[in-house]
């Protein structure tokens, strides 16, 4: 057991922890992310894809974060640093830990801008913006708001602000307190919504659009996409879980903490399909539509519905409320890095915050002023949600599985997970071969070079 302390403070329990890591494993991932791909990616088959990717790939990842953290008890960089001169390996690993943060704040920029319309609909919501309006109108109105560069500034800004001043209050008494309060309310909110939907919805088509398995749908490219969305949703990849385990008490068992996470994170992206797509299918409305699914279509349905403004203002909420507490693990590793060197949270805290606000003025501006600018079809806004997560993502998996895998020894590990050999043995085995191969031959797959296999 590492006998290293954090300077940065520790969770108070178990709960804290749970609280804090699903706190930042939900988020617009499950709501707004993982409906849209699923629905677009054949339904059932994709949920399969991305489960087997949850178990085979993200799970094992998750624990080694965390495993990681708690030994190295520092910001994701130093904590790779240390553990590898502990080991008596090269520094350079250090490098991974900087790769992540560069690939948080290029997540953030355009999670800060989605998390920034969630806000403006709880507001058009409880105004009655789209009472009554027809799909093509909200479809009008989400475009109105996405041109307009500044009204849109506005919320991001705003999102940002919010996030900002929980973390600059430090682990005790900024990220805890607030994902103490903020979690339990978003299980009651999406469990109210759910049961809206499934009343005043239809139940037997959004079942059957997003449960239904037909192989013939799935793509080599949808088998990235899961994997892909299985490392965002669980937050990896760029050492969110390591920090978060950095802070981690020694008597926690972190198997059992890394499967709980994953179990609710999981509950709530199939659950979150329930919460949308039956109000759809009740006014058939489009239900394709990628990024703007819960944006363009989703308020036509609220509009309709009784009570319609009431439970859209309380979906945002929901939206806005899971985006918030993930995007305080975003920029975690990166203030505690700048602590580390020194700095005060609150300067280190307005310092991440300026960078990443520039950067999503960059999607913000690609959205409308510099739409024009595309590659390979592409705006600035897709390239970074889809190159954050379905490359940078697995890449950093990849190297956090082989650092933890074949860099740290077995004694260590076990020294840190505390727990039957077998257990251990079965999770090092995967993470050390079946992990990496996942990757890599998922990767091949989508880039084409391997054919028929899967
Ligand atoms: N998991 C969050 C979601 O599903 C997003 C998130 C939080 C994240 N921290 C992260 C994604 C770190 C990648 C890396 O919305």
């Amino acid at each position: 057991m590492s006998e290293r302390k954090s300077i940065h403070g520790e969770w108070s329990s178990g709960m804290a922890f749970f609280l804090a890591a699903t706190g930042s494993a939900i988020g617009l991932g499950n709501i707004w992310r993982f409906p849209y791909l699923a629905g677009e990616n054949g339904g059932g088959a994709f949920i399969l894809v991305y489960l087997a990717c949850i178990v085979l790939i993200a799970l094992p990842i998750l624990i080694a974060e965390i495993t990681l953290g708690r030994r190295g008890r520092e910001s994701p960089l130093n904590t790779f640093r240390r553990l590898a001169l502990d080991e008596g390996r090269s520094r350079a690993w250090a490098g991974v830990g900087f790769i992540g943060m560069l690939s948080g704040i290029i997540i953030l920029s355009f999670y800060s801008v989605v998390a920034g319309w969630s806000l403006e609909y709880i507001w058009l919501s409880l105004r009655g913006a789209y009472q009554g309006a027809s799909a093509d109108r909200t479809d009008q109105l989400f475009s109105m708001l996405t041109s307009s560069p500044w009204q849109q500034m506005f919320w991001y800004t705003l999102f940002l602000a919010l996030t900002l001043i929980i973390v600059a209050r430090g682990v005790r008494k900024g990220l805890e307190r607030a994902v103490w309060i903020m979690v339990p309310l978003l299980f009651v909110l999406l469990a109210v919504l759910v049961a809206y939907a499934l009343v005043v919805g239809d139940a037997h088509a959004a079942i059957v659009y997003l449960y239904s398995v037909d192989f013939s749908r799935l793509s080599g490219h949808a088998v990235l996409l899961a994997m892909g969305h299985s490392f965002f949703t669980l937050s990896l990849g760029i050492g969110a879980m390591i920090v978060y385990g950095a802070y981690m008490p020694n008597r926690l068992s972190i198997m059992r903490a890394a499967i709980s996470v994953a179990v609710a994170d999981t509950v709530v992206a199939v659950l979150a399909g329930l919460a949308i797509f039956p109000l759809l299918f009740a006014r058939h409305l489009p239900v394709a539509q990628g990024p703007k699914l819960i944006f363009a279509s989703l308020p036509a349905a609220f509009g309709s519905l009784p009570f319609g403004f009431l439970f859209g203002a309380a979906f945002f909420a929901l939206l806005t409320l899971a985006a918030w507490t993930s995007a305080i693990s975003i920029i975690e590793p990166v203030v505690s890095w700048l602590v580390e060197l020194g700095w005060s949270r609150p300067r280190s805290v307005l310092a991440v915050g300026s960078v990443v606000w520039m950067s999503s003025m960059l999607i913000d501006f690609s959205l409308n002023v510099w739409s024009g600018i595309t590659w390979q079809g592409r705006t600035l806004f897709d390239l970074f949600n889809f190159v954050s997560s379905d490359i940078m993502l697995p890449l950093g998996g990849l190297l956090i599985a082989l650092f933890a895998g074949w860099v740290i020894s077995e004694r260590s590990l076990r020294q840190e997970l505390r727990m039957n050999r077998g257990a251990l043995r079965l999770w090092l085995w995967v993470l050390r071969y079946v992990t990496p191969v996942g990757v890599l031959l998922i990767f091949l797959n989508a880039l084409g070079l391997i054919r028929g296999a899967l």
